[in-house]
């Protein structure tokens, strides 16, 4: 995308994807590819869902098999089923229902964190998993972890293992192909799924996001079908993880690499009175804010987003046929030096001064499947840091190498060594190398 932005600036239309093969020929070939980068393009795209409909998370299936229902959750539905949908997953995504758990969120950080071991080498990136799907856990699906956890791994395995592509692009499917073993896993994911299903139903627990689905009827009031239940509890709960993840791990990379920044976010946490300070108070202090905003600016867990045209329309007054897809890049609008000074350096002090629409700060998306959980993910991300921070100085062990992966979240790939010390707040950076250095310009 940055390779393309920079030869044909920031709309680039491919009428063939690959220049040497007869379109005609290879029907997968034969329509556009749009590659965007900038907020008239996402604001054009994003808020027409009707004509511009998102791709699903995972690759499909055969017909009537489960890997082909999970790929029909909530961010692949349209008009009356998606609004219905996304309305009773709403109100406890609001920002009041998030504020009120506030406390709770606090006590499960502090009590996971406590568990950290000092001293030892630890994959950082392990570590924030684990205590962000705690946390989703805990408040977003009844607290039920004992059957949460095992079905947020394997959805997240078989997310990962979509993005590695040799599913998507080989989908044959016998037991030795990757495709195979991704539908015979789509199934086993299911048959959890079902179970889980099973346990909540008759609970009316308003705040548990699996008990809300199994319990509420369809758009046309019939009883929710199991084949809805299927697609809609994996994909909100990789939406309630995934993502806050990628920026828990980036923004602790991101402090431990600038001391600077590191000590004065920590000066804050003392200055409100660290260990005994409520969720409310953390979640208002300002820089503390800021480099959750920075971080999430600089390396967007979604940093792409794909749409496909329903209908022959236009793109930035294009005539575009159906089947047209359109690549939006969040990290790209993101780098908009007109907004965003030296984009590819990590200050969050900027956030003083600027205050982007969301068109601008592509990354909880925009228009009308934007994202519910927004206040849920910043709440979250600031509880944990201010969490981490007050207890531990954290070391990236050298040699640190970080390359990134996009599958579909920017995650660094393989584990992040690191080694926490009592916060003493002696920060310091260790020399780094790897593919991050290309996203990030480090001091
Ligand atoms: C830092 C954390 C998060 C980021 C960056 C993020 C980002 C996004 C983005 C970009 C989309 C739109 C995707 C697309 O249309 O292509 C989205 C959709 C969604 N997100 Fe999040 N998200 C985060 C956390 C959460 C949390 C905590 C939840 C809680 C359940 C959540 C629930 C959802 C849901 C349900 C959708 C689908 C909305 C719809 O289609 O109407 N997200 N998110």
């Amino acid at each position: 995308m940055r390779e393309s932005k920079r030869v044909f600036g920031p709309f680039a239309l491919f009428t063939e994807a690959v220049p040497f093969i007869r379109y005609e020929r290879v029907a997968l070939l034969s329509v556009p590819l749009v590659l965007t980068a900038g907020a008239a393009f996402n604001r054009e795209v994003l808020q027409d869902p009707a004509t511009w409909r998102s791709v699903g998370l995972f690759p499909g299936g055969p017909r009537n098999s489960a890997a082909r229902r999970l790929n029909q959750g909530l961010m692949r539905l349209t008009g009356h089923r998606h609004a219905h949908y996304r309305s009773l997953i709403t109100p406890p995504l609001r920002r009041l229902q998030i504020n009120e758990l506030g406390e709770r969120m606090l006590r499960v950080a502090q009590e996971r964190v406590a568990l950290w071991p000092v001293g030892e080498p630890i994959d950082l990136a392990g570590y924030a998993d684990r205590l962000i799907q705690d946390i989703a856990i805990e408040l977003l699906f009844g607290a039920d972890r004992e059957y949460g956890a095992p079905i947020a791994e394997m959805t997240s395995r078989l997310l990962g293992r979509n993005w590695g592509l040799s599913a998507a692009a080989f989908p044959i499917n016998l037991p030795v192909t990757p495709y195979g073993q991704y539908v015979r896993d789509a199934a086993v994911l299911e048959r959890h799924v079902l179970a889980w299903a099973e346990r909540k139903r008759g609970c009316n627990d308003d705040r548990d996001l699996a008990a809300i689905v199994v319990n509420s009827s369809d758009v046309d009031g019939t009883a929710t079908s199991e084949a809805t239940i299927a697609a809609q509890i994996p994909t909100l709960l990789i939406a309630a993880f995934e993502a806050c993840v990628s920026a828990l791990t980036w923004a602790l990379i991101l402090l431990a690499q600038h001391p600077r920044i590191a000590r004065n976010v920590l000066d804050e946490l003392s200055k409100t009175g660290a260990d005994g300070m409520s969720a409310e108070a953390i979640i208002n202090l300002a820089l503390l804010d800021a480099t959750v905003k920075e971080t999430l600016r600089l390396l967007p867990p979604l940093p792409l987003h794909f749409r496909v045209a329903q209908v022959d329309t236009t793109l930035a007054g294009y005539p575009v046929p159906r089947g047209t897809r359109v690549v939006l890049s969040a990290l790209l609008t993101n780098r908009n030096p007109k907004i965003y000074q030296d984009p590819d350096v990590f200050r969050p002090e900027r956030w003083q001064s600027i205050n982007p629409g969301v068109s601008d700060f592509m990354v909880f998306s925009a228009g009308p499947q934007s994202c519910p959980g927004y206040w849920f993910a910043f709440s979250v991300l600031k509880i944990a840091l201010a969490t981490i921070l007050t207890r531990h100085r954290l070391e990236l062990v050298p040699p640190v190498r970080i390359d990134y992966g996009t599958r579909p979240t920017l995650r660094p790939v393989g584990r992040v060594p690191a080694v926490l010390h009592p916060q003493d707040g002696e920060f310091a950076a260790r020399p780094i190398a790897g593919t991050v250095m290309s996203l990030v310009q480090f001091a």
